[in-house]
């Protein structure tokens, strides 16, 4: 039965109650929403990004009608720019219709490009030919055959310079690559290419894939944070020092700004290269694009996700804290500031109305964290009044780390504090009313990473159900944001995930759905009322057993869990294959829930152990099991 209390007194609920989270994880910018389709378009792979990666990955040496050649990613002097600096030197050796290139073969399975859709092709160039150097440029299936007409362009002079050429495919691939071919002689100098379809979100150059941003889109995010995520904090205390141009460096907004060709390319926090070709400016206009309040973070000089520490660096600091004040002015400034002008240059006089910005991320040192917190919220109070700077509880829901957080939250009078969890189904049917107690005249919540462990329908129940405990706590819980977002189904680092594609698909998880449900139906007041049943049986059911892996793949054999009194209550020796979930089987009180183990009488809390290496071996999970009275 459902009470409403009518006359009682409401809550009103913000439009930014229910909004997306994205970060560069899982490939979800390259080789995902990200339109473009050369992987390694400007030869800056590099094996620190990741120990598989070298100059070339991405491209392949291609030779038509026996011509010779060679074709070299170097570094020097004749760079494009700081920022781009390797290119291809291509010698090509080639008479007649012969030729010598390069093809790139597209992230994953190859590009997907579609019959009857235009596509935009870019290079930059620079030839020490007098006549100049002639390129031939065709877009193929996976056996090499065109899907496209060859465009021709002849490279004239030693300096850089951009071409650029148009066709429209005339059969379809979804293994496809692009082959760049260099005909005569000499040494012609390549960087930046570039193939996009046409056909982006809202039409934007240096666009987004239609599929994806559509499918965010339809959930009616109220908000828009980016970039992440451990992306933004990991490495923030220490390289900012060294030379521009030097990788592994931390996330920088400044460096994800302006021509694509300048930026430089970084290694991303989760394993692979991150392009920056989406960047600040594309974030901020992909949120207006779909009506949702951006919510960049910065980092704050203290890592978290697994590193604690902090620098104390004043200067580095300072640093930090005047790009903040810049990314501020970029978002908002006139045109004729330094920023501003920049965004006005990149196409957008108008400002993008920047309310809200979050410094940091699941940061583990609370006191370090806050130390420094104090010092951005100040000096960007101070200059930009507006702004509501966002804190955060560092990445558990409880615990010494989160108590201590929120204690110098209220201290320091933050205005809002963000928490993230990922946790089992039954946390969260548990945690419906963790909000109800929350101090209504302390900080504010954003809530801006969770989901239930599991991609099922149930987890999409669960979520829905702890949703209306959010929208119940309006007053308190003002932001909220299911996380990660996408995930390219060959490449994932976490799951679960809410959006899936691969090159030319792709598919919303049943998270998706309910999100989409709550975004679209965001009510205007909450009305207090009170909802009672009774269950068909009285079973008091807390804690779940499952094996998740972080970051990496994992197999398991041979798991057993057993109660500190020496009972199995869950044992079974399936074969290594996480996938063969459904196929364990518990004794005594134990029974499957929706492919998760849940137990009727017990609560288990979360461990972790960490496996070396891909040897099998034996792990203790000191799993503590309670036994309940009933
Ligand atoms: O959403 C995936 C990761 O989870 C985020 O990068 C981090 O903030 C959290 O630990």
């Amino acid at each position: 039965s459902l009470q409403v209390d009518a006359a009682g007194e409401t809550k009103s609920i913000p439009d930014t109650m229910h909004g997306v989270f994205f970060e560069d994880i899982n490939d979800a910018a390259d080789g995902g929403i990200y339109a473009e389709l050369v992987r390694n378009r400007s030869f800056e792979y590099d094996t620190v990004d990741n120990p598989s990666y070298t100059p070339m990955t991405g491209w392949s040496t291609t030779s038509v009608g026996g011509a010779e050649g060679s074709a070299e990613v170097v570094d020097d002097a004749q760079r494009l720019n700081e920022n781009n600096r390797r290119y291809l030197r291509l010698r090509p050796n080639a008479r007649g219709r012969a030729a010598y290139g390069v093809t790139n073969a597209g992230y994953h399975s190859g590009m997907s490009l579609e019959r009857g859709e235009k596509y935009d092709f870019s290079i930059w160039a620079r030839s020490d030919q007098p006549g100049g150097t002639p390129l031939t440029v065709t877009a193929t299936d996976g056996s090499g055959s065109p899907v496209g007409r060859t465009m021709r362009i002849r490279v004239r002079g030693d300096q850089w310079t951009e071409y650029s050429e148009t066709f429209v495919a005339h059969s379809d691939t979804n293994t496809g690559g692009l082959r760049v071919l260099g005909h005569g002689s000499g040494t012609v100098r390549l960087d930046m290419v570039s193939l996009f379809p046409r056909d982006t979100f809202k039409g934007e150059p240096n666009g987004l894939r239609e599929d994806l941003a559509s499918k965010i889109e339809a959930l009616n995010p109220g908000f828009l944070r980016f970039p992440g995520g451990c992306l933004v904090n990991t490495g923030s205390h220490e390289s900012y020092q060294a030379p521009d141009w030097e990788r592994r460096r931390s996330y920088q907004w400044k460096d994800t700004v302006g021509p694509v060709e300048q930026r430089p390319t970084n290694a991303n926090f989760w394993g692979y290269n991150q392009s920056y070709g989406l960047g600040f400016y594309e974030y901020f206009r992909f949120a207006e694009n779909i009506g949702a309040m951006p919510l960049p973070v910065v980092p704050a000089l203290v890592t978290g996700c697994g590193e604690d520490e902090a620098t104390d660096d004043p200067q580095l600091l300072r640093r930090h804290i005047q790009d903040t004040l810049d990314l501020i002015q970029f978002a908002n400034g006139s045109v004729d500031t330094e920023w501003g002008g920049k965004r006005a240059a990149m196409g957008h006089p108008e400002p993008f109305g920047l309310t809200h910005l979050a410094v940091g991320n699941e940061e583990n040192l609370p006191e370090e964290f806050y130390e420094r917190f104090e010092k951005f919220r100040d000096a960007i109070e101070q200059r930009y009044p507006g702004i509501t700077v966002v804190a955060n509880s560092g990445p558990d829901d409880s615990g010494a780390t989160f108590e201590r957080a929120w204690e110098l939250a209220r201290e320091q009078n933050a205005e809002m504090v963000d928490e993230h969890y990922y946790n089992n189904p039954r946390w969260f049917l548990e945690n419906n009313r963790r909000y109800d107690s929350y101090d209504r005249s302390g900080p504010k919540v954003s809530l801006t990473e969770y989901a239930s462990e599991g991609n099922e329908f149930y987890n999409a129940l669960v979520e829905a159900s702890f949703m209306t405990g959010l929208e119940r706590n309006a007053d308190v819980v003002r932001m909220s944001s299911y996380a990660p977002l996408l995930a390219h189904e060959d490449d994932p680092q976490w799951t679960p995930d809410m959006i899936w594609f691969d090159n030319h698909r792709s598919w919303g998880s049943a998270s998706y759905e309910a999100q989409k449900l709550f975004g679209n139906n965001v009510g205007d007041e909450v009305v207090p009322s009170e909802a009672s049943s009774t269950p068909v049986e009285e079973k008091p059911i807390s804690g779940a057993v499952g094996l998740s892996t972080w970051n990496t793949s994992a197999a398991y054999d041979d798991v057993r869990v057993t109660s500190a009194d020496g009972e199995t209550l869950l044992a079974d020796d399936f074969s290594g294959d996480a996938s063969k979930w459904s196929e364990l089987t518990g004794t005594g009180d134990w029974s499957i829930e929706n492919g998760s183990y849940v137990q009727s009488d017990a609560s288990v809390q979360n461990t972790m152990v960490t496996a070396g290496d891909e040897n099998w071996s034996d792990y203790d999970l000191n799993l503590t099991a309670t036994k309940r009275a009933g």
